[in-house]
């Protein structure tokens, strides 16, 4: 792996986290994520994917080891019925920039390049109700946009979505990675989606076991898939 000219925007350095009850999720995991790339988190269900994006997120606190994240960091959950609160998309995309000190002209431009920056300006006075599941990711990705995250953690974004629509959102990441200068970690089960990043890396055991090339992670998972089946 050659990423020593790279500036890291994700650092995690031997992390561990056990619940309340003693259980060990994560056990001296370390990984590096380039600014600017577009990166994947797999592995087993139960593996620690969703601890480890909350520990980034801040959300939960680590037992050990050490995390440098630039704040603020946008959260994108699997299901954006969990994430989406306000009636309407303007209402929603406006509604995280709450704590920010911004004149209403402010927002309202901040919620408009991010959701042109998602296709979907012209659904900015639509319902919550009334949107897909796929735009309702692209409006949680806005969200994150008009707070100027840089970087953006997805927790199995697609897994609710239609193969069509799955596509189109994993595209559009990397398409907004790419022209932004973003950098994003997402959590997938799909393999073809690995198709999109950069880079993967593999959770298992509490640690990355493996890590670098798509190509070879994939071709690493499909094997062990085939020797299960
Ligand atoms: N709030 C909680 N309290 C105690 N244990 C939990 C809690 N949430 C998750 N766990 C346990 O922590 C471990 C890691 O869970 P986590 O949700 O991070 O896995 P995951 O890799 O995201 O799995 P999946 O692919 O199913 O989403 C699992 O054994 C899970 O049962
Ligand atoms: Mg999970």
């Amino acid at each position: 792996m050659t990423m020593t000219n790279q500036t890291p925007a994700i650092v995690v350095k031997n992390l561990s986290f056990n619940w309340a009850n003693g259980a060990r999720v994560l056990d001296a995991c370390s990984l590096k994520v380039p600014q600017g790339e577009f990166w994947m988190l797999l592995g087993t269900n139960g593996s620690g994917k969703s601890t480890l994006l909350r520990l980034l997120a801040g959300l939960l606190t680590p037992n050990g080891g050490e995390i440098e994240i630039n704040s603020p960091v946008g959260f994108v959950f699997q299901n954006p019925d969990h994430q989406l609160v306000m009636p309407t998309v303007g209402a929603d995309v406006a509604f995280g920039l709450v704590k920010e000190k911004l004149s209403w002209k402010q927002i309202r431009e901040r919620v408009r390049e991010a959701l042109e920056a998602v296709n979907l300006l012209e659904l900015e006075r639509r319902p919550i109700y009334a949107l897909s599941g796929g735009q309702k990711q692209r409006i949680a990705i806005a969200g994150a946009l008009a707070r100027h995250c840089d970087i953006l953690l997805l927790d199995e974004p697609t897994a609710l979505l239609d193969a069509d629509t799955q596509q189109e959102l994993v595209a559009q990441v990397q398409r907004l990675v790419k022209s932004r200068g973003l950098t994003a970690l997402w959590v997938t089960h799909r393999l073809d989606e690995l198709d999109f990043c950069d880079g993967a890396f593999l959770l298992e055991g509490g640690k990355v076991v493996a890590q670098g090339e798509p190509k070879q992670i994939k071709e690493k998972l499909l094997q062990t898939t085939e020797r299960e089946s």
